[in-house]
């Protein structure tokens, strides 16, 4: 009997794609340049890959190239885009809802800015593992700041329906930030920001089959 290894945790991470493997290659061995030294030929060909993953990557998900902003990975654009937002008030105050399901990299930094002194509340979800939008809806109230649900669920696969918690959202105070975290959602199932209503959304490419962080 051979042992013959079956990877069952690709919500986690997957495989290199050997067409992506193939397109990143020649980055890795000679057009090493860094894109922010386009005074050199080197330099240029990386922005220029850049910008044309940047197009491409915006097309997938109904985006504009210049929305797209490339980090290392879903962590670090978690806590960009929580403490980004945050990050523009005076004073450490206001809720912050999320889901009862987020990933640990929306947990730990809002439980940070808890510490800080904003005040957060979790949006219950049933049985199946999706929010429960009425709950939502009652929890809104005038010192809202930030609302973060994800699109799909890492462990589980629930499915958030993000459009329709975006709707309610934004018709209590369109000024509130809505946050969500489409790391393991786009590339699996339909993401368009547009028909979600989305600002802003997270999307790495570490959970498909890209090359890793
Ligand atoms: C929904 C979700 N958010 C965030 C992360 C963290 O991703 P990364 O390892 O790229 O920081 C993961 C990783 O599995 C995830 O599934």
């Amino acid at each position: 009997m051979t042992n013959k290894l079956i990877f069952f945790d690709h919500a986690s991470t997957t495989p290199v794609d050997p067409e992506v493997l193939e397109a990143m290659l020649p980055f890795l061995k000679g057009e090493f340049g860094n894109p922010s030294s386009h005074i050199h030929s080197l330099g240029q060909g990386a922005l220029r890959a850049m910008d044309e993953s940047r197009v491409a990557v915006a097309s997938l998900i109904n985006a504009k190239a210049e929305e797209i902003i490339f980090t290392s990975g879903a962590t670090e654009s978690n806590n960009l885009a929580i403490k980004g937002i945050t990050g523009a008030n005076h004073k450490p105050e206001g809720k912050i809802l999320i889901s009862q399901i987020e990933h640990y990299s929306v947990l730990n930094p809002v439980k940070t800015l808890e510490k800080q002194g904003y005040k957060v509340e979790k949006i219950p979800v049933d049985k199946y593992g999706i929010i429960l939008t009425d709950k939502l809806r009652e929890m809104l109230s005038p010192d809202t700041l930030l609302v973060c649900v994800m699109a799909a669920n890492t462990e589980i696969g629930s499915i958030q329906p993000v459009a329709e918690a975006v709707e309610i959202v934004k018709s209590y105070n369109p000024a509130i930030f809505f946050h969500c975290d489409a790391a393991s959602a786009a590339g699996w199932i339909p993401v368009d920001v547009i028909a979600l209503g989305l600002t802003p959304l997270l999307s790495p490419l570490t959970i498909f089959t890209d090359l890793k962080a």
